[in-house]
């Protein structure tokens, strides 16, 4: 893996804007494989610039994110399709109908895991992948444990990550305690993935992912079995 350290998450975001704008500019119809969480926010902003200044089109581009909650929909603001409609895709001129979320309110799960496996083979790989990282090592919703799911299944969120992600959330008894998200089979299928983490508080999730055991008690690390990892980081690894 290659790791860039930057000064600080507004380099980190640049960074990583310039690295997916190079990739729309070189294939129009690419696929890009999307996260949520704060950490992606800046960069998000800068693609919208570049789209409202012109200096891009998303017009052909096709978008897959790694996530959803079960139980909330688009209309709820905790949704992570909500969470990129308001900081990217309303932004730009991507195509509705060319982003896909899970779909958090399906009623069968285990259907909607399968057709969004499908729907990821139909779209016939990813090219960018933008990942953040869980300070307990997950990507995506793929939660440290003693197995990992290579396909898209329901994910039991750990009470690490409830925690951490309540402060999108009034309390945290209305954190959702499920998920849908994309296994690591998935994720490892991109020609390139780009992993962001600024903080203090994410660097021994990143040590570990690195320069680890891989081990499904860190998940990161199996990242380091895909040979086109960017590491983009605001702190020092030793
Ligand atoms: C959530 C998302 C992950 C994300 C993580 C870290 O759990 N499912 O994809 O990487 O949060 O989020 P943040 O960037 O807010 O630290």
């Amino acid at each position: 893996m290659k790791v860039i350290q930057k000064k600080d998450y507004e380099e980190i975001s640049r960074t990583a804007a310039e690295r997916i704008l190079a990739m729309v500019q070189e294939k129009p119809s690419c696929v890009l494989g999307l996260a949520t969480g704060s950490t992606p926010i800046r960069t998000y902003e800068f693609l919208a610039m570049a789209c409202q200044q012109r200096r891009i089109t998303f017009e052909k581009t096709c978008s897959i994110n790694l996530d959803e909650y079960v139980g909330l929909g688009e209309a709820d603001p905790q949704s992570y399709r909500f969470f990129m409609e308001t900081h990217l895709f309303r932004h730009i001129d991507i195509k509705r109908e060319n982003t896909h979320l899970p779909d958090g309110l399906a009623a069968d799960l285990e259907a909607e895991c399968r057709r969004y496996d499908s729907l990821y083979a139909q779209l016939s790989g990813v090219d960018l992948q933008l990942l953040g990282i869980g300070q307990n090592g997950h990507i995506g919703f793929n939660e440290p444990g003693a197995v990992l799911d290579a396909n898209t299944h329901v994910a039991l969120l750990s009470e690490n990550t409830r925690a951490a992600n309540s402060r999108n959330f009034s309390s945290l008894s209305e954190v959702p305690h499920r998920a849908i998200t994309l296994g690591m089979g998935g994720i490892l299928k991109a020609r390139h993935i780009l992993l962001l983490a600024s903080g203090e508080q994410k660097k021994e999730a990143v040590q570990k992912a690195l320069y680890g055991k891989v081990d499904p008690a860190v998940p990161a690390s199996f990242l380091q079995l895909h040979p086109d990892v960017t590491v983009l980081c605001d702190f020092a690894l030793t």
